[in-house]
Parts: structure tokens; sequence; C-alpha cells
């Protein structure tokens, strides 16, 4: 247990400090005029109150952005509680406004329950987590909202190790992020052997909002193992080709300023994957200047960067001669510790995949004679016995959360009104959807864009009659068929 639980006014919950309310208050205010999509889902719904009767568990950055969200899935009905699904993600004025709420006072709180904040341990990280499955009164939650998929492999271990009796003995193979969720689901089966299989009874979906928790899903999927039904809220084109590129657009760069301040323009950057966050990355490396290089696996994916003038190389190549090192793969172990080992002196390493595996962490830990010195929180040089080092931000952990705040609200909002919209979708009809992955239809799609062309100032062209039928298509859409790819 958190030494950071507390209950006030009935309310149960950890973060960092209630008193940064005020703070996070006015951030949100912001946000909220940069997010118009979750803002018109709010008004067009909050009558019908279409999420009445929900208790919703999120594991999602706890973010200003995020807390937007929040406020809206309670807006339309949903009882919520809320982590972070990084250790490093919170902004802990975030945290503490969703907590005191938008009537509540600090000594007063009238929120929701967060259990999350700047700089949590992976002991803690995992605590917080189990938080999300108690709403009191003996319930649980009936859905998750999903970043990664964290609080659903918990649900999904759990059910798998009550079936079997027993939570498997740690091994030596184990990473240590894996015994301590092993730890938490054995402690979680002595106090009661059917408590994640009654939770997941109750669960009628799950929405998943990230490129990894995805992969996740659809691997339950195939082997017959999800428990529930599943909206890849990723692969709304209004997501992943906005959020994951336009926005590490923005968070990336803003990550780098903020962690070392170096200048990039002139600079030698390594993108390793081109997909949605490596297009991005690559993008905003460029447009300060620097030259970049791109490492790929697919060749589609290797054509598009050659053909965007991207120099494509393996790591090896360049490993000796560039400045800064940024994977976005969702892979592991792309950056070795071979590789760091061979780096320019003060090389900067980042990740913004999901998990920190694309970096080699816990090698560079064995290092013998290495050094690791803390610059400031989530900045560390690793300094090799050869007198050279590498700076590593975020302990290998997505940087752009971790050194700065993510990606703004405009694009956020993008993606959280696909969120919203796919709760809504698995909330209110029950039996309508198996236990698959699922996406969103295009007209929803396209209705989360058109709900952000205002603000942009953007006049839509509208089809004529002859023209739509020329084309095959209802004058208000859907445009294109499901397997265009944008
Ligand atoms: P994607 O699948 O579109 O792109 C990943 C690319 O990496 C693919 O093209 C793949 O071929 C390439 N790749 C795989 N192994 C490789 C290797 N060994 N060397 C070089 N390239 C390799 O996925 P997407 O949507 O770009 O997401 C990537 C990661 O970023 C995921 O973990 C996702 O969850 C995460 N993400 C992070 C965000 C952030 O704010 N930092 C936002 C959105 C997604």
């Amino acid at each position: 247990m958190s030494d950071r639980l507390q209950k006030l006014n009935g309310i149960d919950f950890a973060v960092a400090d209630l008193s940064l309310a005020a703070f996070g208050r006015h951030q949100m205010r912001l946000a909220e005029h940069e997010m118009p999509g979750l803002m018109s889902i709010r008004e067009e719904f909050k009558a019908a109150q279409p999420l009445r009767g929900a208790r919703i568990a999120g594991s999602l950055h706890m973010t200003i952005q995020t807390a937007v969200l929040i406020e809206t899935l309670v807006a339309l009905g949903a009882q919520v509680r809320w982590v972070s699904c990084n250790i490093f993600s919170t902004q802990d004025e975030a945290a503490a406004a969703i907590v005191v709420g938008p009537e509540g006072t600090v000594e007063a709180p009238s929120g929701t329950p967060v259990f999350a904040w700047k700089g949590e341990t992976l002991e803690e990280y995992w605590w917080c987590t189990e938080q999300l499955f108690d709403f009191g009164d003996g319930l649980g939650p009936n859905m998750i909202l999903d970043d990664g998929g964290d609080a659903t492999l918990l649900v999904h271990k759990g059910v798998e190790f009550e079936k079997a009796g027993a939570v498997p003995a740690t091994t030596a193979e184990d990473n240590h992020e894996y015994t301590i969720i092993l730890d938490t689901l054995r402690r979680s089966l002595a106090s009661d052997g059917q408590r994640f299989t009654k939770i997941a009874a109750e669960i009628r979906g799950v929405t998943e909002e990230t490129t990894t928790g995805v992969a996740r899903l659809y691997k339950f999927a195939k082997t017959g193992d999800l428990l529930f039904p599943a909206i890849n809220v990723n692969d709304s084109v209004t997501k992943s080709k906005f959020d994951n590129k336009y926005g590490i657009r923005h968070s990336l760069v803003d990550g780098l300023n903020r962690a070392t301040d170096v200048m990039l323009g002139g600079k030698l950057a390594v993108v390793c994957g081109y997909g949605d966050v490596g297009k991005g990355s690559a993008e905003t490396l460029r447009g300060q200047g620097a030259r970049v290089v791109v490492t790929e696996v697919d060749p589609i994916c290797a054509l598009q960067a050659a053909m965007d003038g991207m120099q494509v190389a393996r790591i090896e190549d360049v490993v000796s001669e560039a400045d800064i090192f940024i994977t976005t793969t969702g892979g592991t172990e792309i950056i070795t510790v071979e590789h760091m080992a061979a780096m320019k002196h003060n090389a900067i390493v980042g990740n913004v995949g999901h998990f920190d595996d694309e970096i080699d962490m816990a090698g560079l830990a064995k290092v013998p004679g290495i050094e690791k010195v803390e610059v400031k929180p989530q900045v560390h040089e690793w300094r090799f016995p050869d007198g050279h080092a590498v700076i590593v931000l975020s302990e290998g952990r997505l940087m752009n959360l971790g050194n700065a705040t993510g990606h703004p609200s405009f694009v956020m909002s993008n993606s959280f009104t696909n969120q919203v919209i796919a709760q809504i979708e698995l909330w209110t009809k029950p039996g309508e959807y198996d236990n698959q992955v699922y996406v969103l239809p295009k007209h929803l799609d396209e209705k989360v864009a058109r709900l952000h062309l205002d603000a942009l100032g953007v006049r839509l062209t509208e089809l004529t009659k002859k023209q739509a039928e020329y084309l095959g298509v209802p004058v208000e859409g859907p445009y294109k068929p499901d397997h265009y790819r944008y």
C-alpha cells in the first residue's frame, strides 16, 4: 500500500499534492477550448447520459488532456477511477484537479479518484493499477479504458492464475516488472481466489488507445483468450494518423528541448521505425534542421522513408556518428548496450514507443564500471569506463511524456473523442459485440474529424448529388471504402 493513499470527503485517492488543483484547473480550462471534439460530445450526450451505470477503470497518462477526457466521461454519467499508464507521465496538477473536481475544494474534494503521480516506482505503479478494480461496496469496474493494455493484462493474468489455482513461481528469466505483477496477483489470489474472474465477468468491454496495447489485444483474440469485447481506438484514422504522427511531431521536440536544450539543427538524428510515430518523429527533427537517418525492417516503410528524403540505414552504420537516437518501434532491443558503448560522447538516447524494452536499460545498468549520474529527474548521464557518456531520457520510457507533457490538446481531442464514442458503443450495446477486437465504423471516424474542422477555419467542399453518384458514395459520407489507407 502506498503512504500516499488518502480518503477525503468519501473519495479515496493517491496523488502528489492536492494543492496543485487550481493550477491544473486553469490548464484544463485552456485545454477545453482546444478540445472541440470532446466538448461537443459532452454537449451532444449530456442530456441522454449514455454512460450512466458504467464504472470505468481508466489507465492512461494522467495529463491535462486526460483530465478533460475524464470529466467528459463523468459528464456522460460514468463513475470513473483513474491511473497513469506510465510511471513518469502524470502531470501532478492534472491529477490534483481531477480529485478536487470542478465544484470541490482541497479540503473537501468532490471529483474522481486518481492514483497517479510523476515518478512512481514500478511497485507503486502496479499498486496504483490495482486500485482501479475497487469501486467500493464490493463492486469492480464494468468497463476498461486502457493505454498500452496494463489494466487489461492484469485482469487476463488474474483470471488465468485463478483458473490454475496458483500464481507461478518467479523465475530468473522474469524481468523485474513481471515479478511485481506476479506478486500483485499472488496477494490478490490469497485474499479472494475468484476476484479477477468475477471482475472479468462484469466487464462489457475495453477501449484501447495505442498500437502496443492493440497488439496485445489481437494476440489474446487470436488464441481465443480475450475475455471481453474490445474496440481498437488506435486504428481509427483520426487517432493513429493524427495523434501518433502530428502529436509526436510536437511532443518529441518538446521533450528533447526540456530535457537537454540541445541545438537540434545540424545534428545527426537516428529514428528507429518509420510507422506513424516514426514518420512524425523524423519530420519534426528534420524541421529543426537535423539530418535524419531512419532504420526500418519493413520494406514498405523503408521505401516511404527513402521517398520522403530520409537516409535509410542500419543503426550500426551510423551509431558512432549520430548525436540523437529515438526509438519508435513498439519492439524490443532496438538500441543495445553495444550500440550505446559505441556512441559519441553525450549522444542523446530516447524512446517514444510504449514500453522501455526498446532500449536495453537493464543491460546498461550491468556494464562493469558504468556510472549513472542524475542531471535532473528523467535525465541521466551514463558514464562508461572509457570516459564517454550517453544521455538517457526518462530511463528509456516514453520521453515525450516523461520529459515533456505529451501531445497537445487539439490532437488529443481527436483521440479522446474516439475513446468516448467507443466507450458509449460498448457500454450501450451489450451482446452486440463478441470477444473480438473491433474498430469504429468510418462514419464515426469522419464525425470525429468533422468536429475539429471549424476550430481550424476549414471550409469543406460538399459533393453534389451527381458527383456522389459518379463516385458511388453518399453525399454525406462515408467517402472512402474501409480498405482505403489515407
Ligand atoms: P507502427 O507499427 O506504425 O510503427 C512501428 C514501426 O517500427 C513499423 O513500421 C515497424 O516495421 C518498425 N520496426 C519494428 N521493429 C523494428 C526494428 N527492429 N528496427 C527498425 N524498425 C522497426 O506503430 P506506431 O503507431 O508508429 O507506434 C509505435 C510505438 O509508439 C508503439 O509502441 C505505440 O504504442 C507508441 N506510441 C507512442 C506515442 C507517444 O506519445 N509516445 C503515441 C502513439 C503511439
